[in-house]
């Protein structure tokens, strides 16, 4: 009978498998394509226009760009993908693939209807980031006497509307922002903002929400193999100690036999 590996054992034998198989991938490929967004706003304004561009490697001659909306397959094929006035259906995750590099983390764009949006680009920063700040108009229409707002407390005013920059995001800048000025006679103000700052330096954070499946997929199948195994293991053991006890008793009616 196949003695099966010890637990602990195949814990080791599947982790370093693991460890094997994701240095491998890692230091094959050409690394991540990546989506460049020009201007750089990750929220605009309906009509405003965006440049999407992928970043990664192309083999020699072929120069065919994946892009992806909402994890749906698009038709450009360009290395750049230009959204001209942009639709409310425009909003989304765009993630793209160039032909020598993997496929991109997502970028998320959200197109507004209101007059005035709080512009930034990205959705979450490190510590140390410099954070830019821009109270953008529909069809960049003449907005004065501007104010930026972190949570309710107005933080910078401006006469004449003009970019509030953050040089070195600290924790003190998470938190929910928005802006408000006049265009014409009419007091204009942008929907809310949440804008994170994390500390890379801390550990990470457990409520997480981009769980990373492949690892938890993977703790799954750890873990049962090692339910298997465990099971195994008990199984085979309580087998060898039956046949030993069979083997005892049958030792001992045979010497009882041989008494007789
Ligand atoms: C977008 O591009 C078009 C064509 O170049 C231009 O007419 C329009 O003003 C641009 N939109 C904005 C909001 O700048
Ligand atoms: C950061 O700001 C967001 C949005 O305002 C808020 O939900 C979150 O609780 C804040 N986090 C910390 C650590 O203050
Ligand atoms: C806009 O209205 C708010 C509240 O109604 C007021 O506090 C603020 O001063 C006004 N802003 C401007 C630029 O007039």
């Amino acid at each position: 009978m196949r003695h099966p590996l010890s637990p602990l054992a195949l814990l080791l034998l599947v982790s370093s498998v693991t460890q094997a198989v994701s240095s491998v991938t890692q230091s094959a490929g050409h690394g991540k394509s990546v989506v460049l967004l020009d201007p750089q706003w990750v929220r605009v304004l309906r009509d405003d226009n965006v440049t999407l561009t992928c970043q990664g490697d192309y083999p020699p001659g072929a120069n065919s760009t994946h892009w992806y909306h909402n994890g749906t397959r698009i038709s450009n094929q360009a290395s750049s993908y230009l959204i001209q006035a942009a639709r409310v259906e425009d909003s989304g995750k765009y993630q793209c693939q160039t032909g020598l590099s993997t496929l991109s983390d997502s970028v998320r764009l959200e197109v507004h209807t209101t007059w005035l949006v709080l512009q930034t680009s990205k959705w979450v920063f490190q510590k140390g980031e410099l954070i830019r700040l821009r109270c953008h108009s529909w069809k960049n229409k003449p907005v004065y006497k501007v104010t930026y707002i972190q949570n309710c407390k107005p933080q910078r005013f401006f006469h004449k509307n003009s970019e509030f920059h953050i040089p070195e995001a600290t924790l003190n800048h998470n938190g929910s922002y928005y802006c408000r000025g006049l265009i014409g006679y009419n007091n204009k103000s942008s929907g809310t903002a949440d804008i994170i700052v994390q500390d890379p330096t801390a550990p990470p954070s457990i409520i997480s929400p981009f769980p990373p499946w492949h690892q938890i997929a993977l703790c799954l199948v750890v873990g049962l193999l090692f339910t298997v195994d465990t099971g195994l293991y008990f199984f085979v053991q309580r087998d060898l100690r039956r046949s030993m006890v069979a083997k005892k008793e049958y030792n001992f009616k045979w010497s009882q036999d041989q008494e007789k």
